[in-house]
């Protein structure tokens, strides 16, 4: 295998910050777009990047995913760069927040729902058309959306919790299966999946998995599996799929 690029949003912390360390730390061949709101401020991921081992083969690229015209800044930012010349291989539409989780489904208001919306949707769209020029130069094609059991209907739709931030999951799942089916036919791998669930800042530290941990599943069952015939599959990070 040459080298294979992936590009990685909200890198800054937490899962993009941990599938970064995991993805370079897993083959000398792979590189990383780093994607973060404010990359000077990300201490951990300015420390990866200045590791021996990942020097040349990380770019940190600032880039908030909710302004369109920033991101579209950003894609003329690392074309100039010059470390895509060949295109991007995998695209990790990673960036994510949990927003007015507290509001049950009788109250929860639009702005509520927009909340949530803003990153885990509108900021996958705004990405993906974007990226997708480079992403079709490169020789990847692999998409992968992290999504949630949380908008698993089967799953989640039992409950009452986070109401706006599951409607954002389930909405940008269906839109990924959609992506699937359009870019399917160009050999595309496009892929939405449940991380676990993460000690991270989203859930304030209260997941039962690592970082680490969730990584290294990810790795394994979602990010080194991915192959056509798994396109448009609603992957787990520890193997087999999620309901819809
Ligand atoms: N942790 C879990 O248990 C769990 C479970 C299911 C799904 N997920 C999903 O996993 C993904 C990663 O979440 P996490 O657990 O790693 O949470 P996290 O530690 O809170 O990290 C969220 C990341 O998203 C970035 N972000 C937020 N808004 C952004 C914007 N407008 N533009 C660019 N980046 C933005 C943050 O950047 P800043 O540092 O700049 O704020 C940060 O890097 C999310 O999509 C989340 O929904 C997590």
């Amino acid at each position: 295998m040459s080298t294979f690029t992936y590009l990685i949003t909200g890198a800054s912390r937490g899962l993009g910050l941990g599938y970064s360390k995991a993805l370079l730390a897993s083959d000398p061949r792979i590189r990383v777009v780093a994607a973060a709101r404010n990359p000077s401020a990300a201490s951990d991921l300015q420390a990866l990047a200045n590791e021996e081992a990942n020097k040349g083969r990380i770019h940190l690229l600032q880039l908030d995913v909710e302004d369109k015209d920033k991101v579209a800044q950003a894609v003329k930012e690392l074309e100039a760069s010059g470390f895509v010349e060949n295109g991007i291989d995998a695209l990790v539409l990673n960036a994510g927040v949990a927003a007015e989780s507290k509001y049950k489904p009788s109250e929860i208001e639009p702005e509520h729902v927009l909340a949530n919306l803003g990153v885990n949707l509108f900021g996958v769209l705004n990405v993906t058309k974007a990226f997708l020029p480079l992403v079709r130069q490169g020789k990847g094609k692999q998409i992968f959306t992290v999504s949630s059991v949380c908008g698993s209907v089967e799953e989640f739709g039992k409950n009452t919790v986070a109401t706006g931030y599951c409607i954002s999951k389930s909405a940008v799942t269906m839109w990924t299966a959609k992506l699937a089916a359009e870019l399917g036919p160009e050999g595309f791998t496009v892929i939405p999946f449940h991380p676990g669930y993460v000690s991270t800042g989203i859930n304030g530290h209260s997941g039962t998995l690592t970082v680490e941990e969730a990584a290294a599943e990810a790795l394994k069952n979602v990010f080194q599996a991915a192959k056509p015939e798994l396109n448009g599959s609603f992957l787990r990070y520890s193997g087999g799929t999620v309901p819809w």
